[in-house]
């Protein structure tokens, strides 16, 4: 394999130098941290599975009019996506009270909120990622206001979407972190979704059992990660119930494939 220029490493995430200008290779890992990389583990088979789901919900939000940063998927571990630049914004929308949210203004986890909520942390790991309001985004022109009147709208129907994604799969969408970017053409930018969704910024409770199928189990040592990543993929149909491991999602879609003849030809 050719030597790559590696251009960043982050938590859970590899960035590479893309094959043509304006592109980046994507590489999910097994690494997994909580509170700030202070709790350091691995979940087996996570960056396949993060891979592949990050795939599918960016690929729908497309056909919904989302602009994200999603080329196409290269492989098991990796994607192509747009070289963006990312805004230092966390962007989490809640829909029922957990964590941070609790914690801070103790609401029990569980509660539904009287109505979405979005909030903004700015991306700073030595600061812990403070939670910030639109009025210190604006002084220390972290987003224009144009920026975070997209990154708000987006934000909502983002949320409309996966709830309902969720939803149908019997899996409550109770709060998620987005990333956005800014893509530039000349002098112009807009600004379009990127980094990724998954069970690693996601909280997706079992609607049926409350189970939680997500990072929580990592963060919470309540174990069965690898189960509940899996899960979460195996009902979004990315992966057969009797799929032993990730290793297996794409042996097994190849093989169907094969029998079914090539894809059809994109428009
Ligand atoms: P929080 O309740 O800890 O603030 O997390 C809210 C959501 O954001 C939750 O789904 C997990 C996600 N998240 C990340 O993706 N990265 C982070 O660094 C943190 C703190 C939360």
């Amino acid at each position: 394999m050719s030597r790559r220029t590696k251009l960043y490493e982050g938590k859970a995430k590899i960035l590479y130098e893309g094959p043509e200008p304006g592109t980046i290779i994507q590489y999910f890992k097994d690494d997994a941290t909580a509170f700030n990389a202070e709790k350091k583990g691995t979940i087996n088979g996570k960056g396949v599975i993060n891979n592949r789901i990050s795939e599918h919900v960016f690929t729908r939000l497309a056909h919904i009019g989302i602009p994200t940063h999603f080329i196409r998927r290269l492989n098991m571990r990796e994607q192509l996506i747009r070289q963006v630049d990312i805004i230092p914004l966390e962007v989490v929308v809640r829909n029922v009270a957990a964590g941070s949210i609790s914690k801070r203004l103790g609401i029990e986890e569980g509660e539904p909120l009287p109505h979405t909520l979005i909030e903004y942390y700015y991306k700073d790991d030595a600061l812990g990622d403070p939670l910030v309001s639109e009025e210190h985004i604006a002084c220390f022109n972290w987003a224009s206001n144009d920026e975070m009147h997209d990154i708000s709208s987006m934000a909502i129907r983002i949320n409309d979407f996966m709830c309902g994604m969720f939803a149908a799969i019997d899996i409550r969408l109770v709060d998620f972190k987005l990333e956005f970017g800014r893509l530039y053409d000349g002098d112009f930018s807009r600004v379009i979704l990127a980094d990724e969704i998954s069970p690693d910024g996601c909280r997706l409770w079992d609607m049926t059992t409350g189970e939680k199928l997500d990072k929580d189990r990592f963060r919470r040592d309540l174990g069965g990660e690898e189960e509940a990543y899996r899960e979460v993929a195996r009902r979004l149909g990315l992966l057969n119930a009797e799929d032993n491991g990730p290793g297996e999602v794409f042996d097994l879609s190849h093989a169907r494939s094969r029998l079914r003849g090539p894809p059809p030809l994109k428009k």
